[in-house]
C-alpha cells in the first residue's frame, strides 16, 4: 500500500517526505483553508516535494464549472489529480475529465454501491472514509472491506484509497483489506513511530557500545577512511 499524506501544510509535507515513506498527498477545502498564503504556491510546492500524485478539489457543484475548475487546478502542476465529490454531477465531470486524460480521484465515497459509481464513471482514485463512518458508529473496517471486494472481481483499475484516517490502526486496517493508498494526516503519521521496545532496544545498545566503544572506535575509523587496528 503507497502512503499519501492528507494536508494543506507544506511544512508537514517537508517532515515526513524527509522520512522517504511518501507517494502523494491530498488536500481538501478544509485543510486549504486552514493554512496561510496562497493555496496555489502550496499545492504546487507540495506537487514538488512528494513529486507524485497530489489530490486538489473542485469546489462548484454544477459538472460543466466542475470540469473547468478541474481543468484549471491541472494547469497548476503535471502531479495534480483533481479531486471530485461524489454526486451525480460529480460522476458526469468524472467521465468527462478522465475522457480528456485527467486523472480523477473520486472522494466522500461511503458505501460500495458509490465506489462502483465512481470506478464505472472512470476515477483513477475512490477515497473512501473511514473516520466519519466511525463518527456514526458504522463500522469502517466492514464497509471498506465490502468496497474492496466489490470492485476486484470487475477488474476496475480505480484505485481504493482510504481516507479520513484518524489513528494508526486505520492504516493497518486499510492495508490488510487491500487498499491500493491510504492518505494518512500528519498527527497519523507520528503515531505509527513508536514502540516501547524500538526505544529500549535503541538504548541498549549505546549504553553498550559506551561501556565497550570498540566497535564504535573502529566504525568511526571506517566512515573517516582511517581503520582502527
Ligand atoms: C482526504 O482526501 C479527505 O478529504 C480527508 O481524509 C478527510 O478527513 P476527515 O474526515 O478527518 O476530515
Amino acid at each position: 500500500m503507497r502512503l499519501f499524506i492528507d494536508t494543506g501544510s507544506v511544512r508537514e509535507v517537508e517532515e515526513i517526505a524527509a522520512w522517504g515513506v511518501l507517494s502523494g498527498a491530498t488536500t481538501n477545502p478544509s485543510l486549504l483553508a486552514k493554512e496561510e498564503g496562497d493555496p496555489g504556491d502550496a499545492i504546487k510546492r507540495i506537487c514538488e516535494i512528494v513529486n507524485g500524485p497530489v489530490s486538489a478539489e473542485v469546489t462548484s457543484r454544477d459538472p460543466r464549472e466542475m470540469v473547468r475548475e478541474g481543468r484549471a487546478l491541472r494547469t497548476l502542476h503535471e502531479h495534480i489529480v483533481v479531486k471530485v465529490p461524489f454526486s451525480p454531477a460529480g460522476l458526469t465531470a468524472t467521465r468527462e475529465l478522465v475522457a480528456d486524460g485527467h486523472p480523477v480521484n473520486m472522494t466522500l465515497v461511503f458505501s460500495a454501491n458509490q465506489a462502483l459509481l465512481a470506478a464505472a464513471a472512470g476515477a483513477t482514485y475512490i477515497s473512501c472514509f473511514m473516520g466519519r463512518l466511525d463518527d456514526i458508529s458504522v463500522d469502517s473496517a466492514a464497509v471498506l472491506g465490502e468496497i474492496v471486494d466489490a470492485l476486484r472481481p470487475g477488474g476496475t483499475t480505480s484505485q481504493v484509497l482510504a481516507a479520513s484516517l484518524r489513528n494508526p490502526m486505520h492504516v493497518v486496517t486499510a492495508a490488510t483489506i487491500g487498499c491500493e493508498v491510504s492518505t494518512i494526516p500528519y498527527k497519523v503519521f507520528q503515531g505509527m513511530l513508536p514502540h516501547p521496545l524500538t526505544t529500549a532496544g535503541i538504548e541498549r545498545f549505546e549504553a553498550d557500545w559506551q561501556q565497550d566503544p570498540r566497535f564504535a572506535e573502529w566504525l568511526g575509523g571506517l566512515v573517516s577512511g582511517q581503520p582502527v587496528r
